[in-house]
């Protein structure tokens, strides 16, 4: 009922009268008045006016679960949010709600985790009110060997969803996506992406992608503070969390379906490579066998990264146990 007022209030500029939201949504004037009471409680802003009713003038930066369902649209991949003020880690509680049955299209979104994991076992530090920390459990019918692709479906839409949240604020930002999944802003990361998996050989039982973006962060541990960063920090604009959301969803929804129908990025590739950064430059790859530079040409529709070394071969590098970075530092 939280979320179906709260819709019916962000879908109208102009005042709403608690008989109307009654009658829409099937509920008495005093459970409207106590959702309103609670969303005072949570930060909304209301102006009330007698005779007319209630308009929201202004909404907090919080990512509670009717505060993202709200703003989904109906045909999303997304149609379940579970939300915890604080936990471990999103992907740790996406996997045990897997394990005990939960759908496909459910998005586990924290406030702040106590344990949240990185790529190769690090840390990835998730406080309170700075970030976006959210798993999303998808169970795909795909080859258990093309869900890795998943990740860049993902990392796309991420990107999407930083730059559309900066178009509705009147701004842009130059957005740009390290491959395979890292999300870049001027040189630094600002999102990175766990996906995880439990599968048989030719059957996936369900994948979470746990997506991390520092949107408001400001202090950075020293081991990181040469390549991370945040949002607010390279664009000096405070974005709302709950709308790059509800961005990402839809963005997510958009390629999720595209990459269903072909079990490839072929649909993707040219708009992942127009964000790639380094494309066209110089890289240096760090595998198991060494270290060697060459030409950034593209992503492919596999989602290998084609390079083109100094002797002119080409080499396709998959991603995994490899580091490409640009010759002068961390992109
Ligand atoms: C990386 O190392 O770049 C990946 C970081 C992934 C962090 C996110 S935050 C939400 C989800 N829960 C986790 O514990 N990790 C991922």
């Amino acid at each position: 009922m939280k979320t179906k007022i709260l819709k019916r209030l962000r879908g109208e500029t102009d005042y709403c009268s608690g008989q109307e939201i009654c009658e829409e949504i099937g509920v008495s004037r005093t459970a409207v008045w106590k959702v309103i009471k609670q969303l005072k409680e949570e930060g909304y802003v209301f102006e009330a006016v007698s005779n007319k009713g209630y308009k929201i003038v202004e909404y907090p930066d919080i990512i509670t679960k009717s505060e993202i369902e709200s703003q989904l649209t109906s045909d999303n991949v997304v149609h379940k949010i579970v939300y915890f003020d604080e936990t471990d880690s999103t992907n740790t509680q996406a996997k045990l709600g897997a394990e005990q049955g939960e759908e496909d299209g459910t998005l586990y979104v924290t406030e702040c985790q106590t344990g949240g994991r990185g790529r190769r076992g690090r840390q990835w530090i998730s406080p309170s009110g700075s970030g976006i920390w959210m798993s999303l459990l998808l169970r795909p019918q795909l080859n258990p060997n093309h869900a890795s692709m998943l990740t860049i479906v993902a990392a796309l839409a991420v990107a999407k969803a930083i730059q559309k949240e900066a178009q509705t604020l009147g701004t842009q930002v130059d957005c740009q996506i390290k491959w395979p999944n890292d999300i870049v802003v001027n040189k630094k990361k600002v999102c990175g992406i766990l996906t995880e998996m439990s599968a048989e050989m030719d059957l996936i039982h369900y994948v979470v992608i746990g997506i991390g973006i520092n949107v408001n962060t400001t202090e950075f541990e020293e081991s990181i503070r040469d390549m991370a960063s945040s949002l607010y920090v390279e664009s000096g604009i405070h974005f709302k969390r709950s709308r790059v959301v509800a961005y990402f969803t839809e963005a997510f929804t958009q390629y999720y379906q595209k990459f269903c129908a072909t079990q490839d990025l072929s649909a993707l590739q040219d708009e992942y490579n127009q964000m790639l950064a380094n494309k066209d430059n110089q890289v240096k790859i760090t595998d198991r066998n060494g270290t060697f530079t060459g030409t950034a040409v593209g992503m492919n529709r596999t989602g290998e990264l084609e390079v083109i070394k100094e002797d002119g071969t080409h080499v396709n590098i998959v991603s995994g146990e490899v580091s490409v970075r640009g010759l002068y530092g961390y992109v």
